[in-house]
């Protein structure tokens, strides 16, 4: 190791610290903002008169709809409201297909599989590990999923059920896919099959910090394709309000609609309606939200600017990064396989940084190369040493193969 780089390590691990940057988590200022959820009093009936402290409207309040439909630019009817998690949403989407299907259930099929763009979300692809879903990965363009890759896929395999994606400030490479390339997606999917699924995770459609991509609404792209009875799209406000207290949407045409109510009837009467309510009450309607989501914004830039610059000030023979301008992460490609090594030497400083090949399906990155960093969590001084942390690991594990 070079003896410069060698003396900052060991400077920096003998400050003995204990920093996690492993999961994207909004920071305690960010939690701040919604403070008054927990003191809001609500009234024990909805605007239609339902009595929300009892069972009932499995489908959610009305107001809430009404908020959820609006955010997806769906129609109410096509609408629904969960719990706190739109995780839990989707698996009951992939459940429900698994036991009964739209029209024969994938348990009585062989070899199912998915496409899975990458780098992608952990969840994900543990959620189609679940259900033994082989998956089928396609790199992402930096505007969207790269649809000669989809087209070839198509083209080699049968029996793929569909797409799971984050069309926008996609976990992690920050990806907000063009209008063009998500038709493009939905005509493809249409062509293979009219039971492909098209599942749109909208977990960052709200979470701008810099000026963003202005996407025509993904539902309005799937009316445009026609293909709203084999699609669905979520969004939560696990970022917006409380993570693990908010409220989870999904909105889908008629007959996987239908198939995520008759999977949730087994599972739930009705969900939390004074939490819907006291959403509702507090952030109001789709402007409320938007001028919610800017004070997140004023709040994570400047985490996100920082870190931008201590990846800026490492040499391009090391990696590069794709600039994000919203969600909640920053995907780092090494050029060299040394993603584990870098993880490994942060950790021993008293780094944590998510585990290498966490981005990739059962953990297993290719070439080793791909590294989360979710900068919000942190204050900016714990971010600031963290990320000192991280291009010195970085330097030294590039220096030692080379
Ligand atoms: C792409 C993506 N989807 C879903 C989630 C989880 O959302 P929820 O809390 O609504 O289940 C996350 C959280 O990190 C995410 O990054």
């Amino acid at each position: 190791m070079e003896k410069s780089l060698e003396s900052k390590f060991t400077a920096l691990k003998a400050q003995g610290l204990s920093i996690d940057l492993t999961r994207g988590k909004p920071g305690s200022e960010q939690l701040d903002l919604s403070n008054l959820l927990l003191s809001m009093e609500v009234s024990p009936q909805s605007s239609n008169g339902t009595d929300v402290r009892n069972y009932g409207e499995p489908l959610g309040i009305l107001e809430a709809r009404e908020l959820g439909a609006s955010l997806l630019s769906a129609p109410i009817d096509s609408t629904l409201v969960g719990e706190q998690s739109s995780l839990l949403l989707i698996y009951q989407l992939i459940l429900a297909n698994y036991l009964f299907g739209l029209k024969n259930p994938w348990k009585d099929q062989e070899n199912l599989k998915f496409i899975c763009p990458v780098p992608g979300f952990d969840r994900h692809f543990r959620l189609l590990e679940d259900f033994g879903i082989e998956m089928l990965t396609v790199p992402l363009t930096g505007s969207g999923i790269d649809m000669k890759a989809v087209h070839a896929l198509l083209q080699e395999h049968e029996n793929i059920k569909g797409i799971i994606c984050v069309p926008r400030h996609s976990n992690p490479t920050g990806d907000t896919y063009t209008d063009e390339n998500i038709s493009a997606l939905l005509e493809a999917g249409k062509a293979y099959s009219e039971e492909f699924l098209f599942i749109f995770d909208h977990a960052y459609l709200l979470h701008d910090f810099l000026p963003s991509l202005c996407q025509t609404p993904t539902w309005e792209l799937i009316k445009q394709s026609e293909v709203e009875d084999q699609a669905a799209v979520f969004c939560s406000f696990s970022k917006v309000t409380f993570g693990g207290g908010g409220l989870a949407f999904a909105a889908a045409g008629k007959p996987v609609f239908d198939l995520l109510i008759r999977q949730r009837a087994s599972m739930i009467v009705c969900s939390d309606k004074p939490n819907q309510l006291r959403h509702v009450q507090f952030l109001k309607d789709h402007a409320g939200v938007i001028k919610h989501m800017s004070k997140h914004a004023e709040i994570v830039r400047p985490k996100f600017e920082l870190a931008f610059a201590a990846l800026d000030a490492l040499s391009p023979d090391i990696g590069d990064y794709q600039r994000p301008t919203g969600g909640y992460f920053i995907s780092y490609n090494a050029k060299r396989p040394i993603a584990t090594r870098v993880i490994e030497l942060c950790k021993e400083v008293g780094v944590l940084i998510t585990p290498a090949g966490s981005t990739f399906p059962h953990f297993l990155d290719p070439l080793d190369s791909n590294i989360r960093l979710a900068p919000t969590f942190l204050g900016i001084d714990e971010l600031k040493i963290a990320m000192d942390v991280f291009v010195t690991a970085l330097e030294i594990a590039h220096q030692e193969t080379a």
